[in-house]
């Protein structure tokens, strides 16, 4: 998951149900820079170890339905959202609150990442402006997984798309 993000040393990068935080750490190991990393996670639980686990990352306890009211004033300058939720077995009108919430705050030129274990289908439902740009499917995990990577141009003129970098 942390391969699909480009790092940008600018803005900041949302990370959806962290967990345990091997994906929070993976991101750290690829260069994210620990101000520019808000996680975020809806158990009190999980959300007391990461913060133990790093000390100097933004850990946000929350539900991820509410995410432009939990970032606040920090949904300005978001590149993108690397998201462990598991969209596909939510009821769908809270998978799409989700979803709407995530293109709220990316913006034009963002980056999302989401895995699931549906290996079949694509993890996020069609949205206009949010082109999946690879998926790949990673046998190793347990279960296998699939990843998939999106940008998100929801203005897009199709002569001037640039890169999406986060
Ligand atoms: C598949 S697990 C994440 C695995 C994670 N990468 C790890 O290393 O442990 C999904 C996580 O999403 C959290 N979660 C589920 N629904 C959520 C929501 N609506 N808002 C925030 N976190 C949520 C769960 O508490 C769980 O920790």
């Amino acid at each position: 998951m942390a391969e699909g993000i480009d790092v940008d040393n600018d803005r900041l990068l949302i990370e959806l149900g962290a967990g345990t935080g091997s994906v929070t750490q993976a991101l750290l190991d690829r260069g994210v820079p620990v101000n520019r990393l808000i996680v975020i996670e809806r158990s009190e639980v999980l959300v007391r170890r990461l913060r133990r686990r790093f000390p100097l990352v933004t850990v946000i306890q929350g539900d991820a339905a509410q995410l432009s009211a939990l970032l606040g004033e920090q949904t300005q300058n978001i590149c993108g959202v690397v998201s462990s939720l598991p969209l596909r077995s939510l009821q769908p009108a809270v998978a799409d609150a989700i979803i709407a919430g995530i293109l709220e705050v990316l913006g034009d030129g963002g980056r999302l990442v989401q895995f699931t274990y549906d290996l079949r289908r694509t993890s996020v439902p069609e949205r206009p402006g949010l082109d999946q740009i690879s998926t790949r499917r990673v046998w190793a995990n347990l279960p296998p997984a699939r990843v998939d990577v999106f940008d998100y141009r929801p203005t897009e003129d199709a002569n001037s798309a640039t890169e999406a970098t986060c």
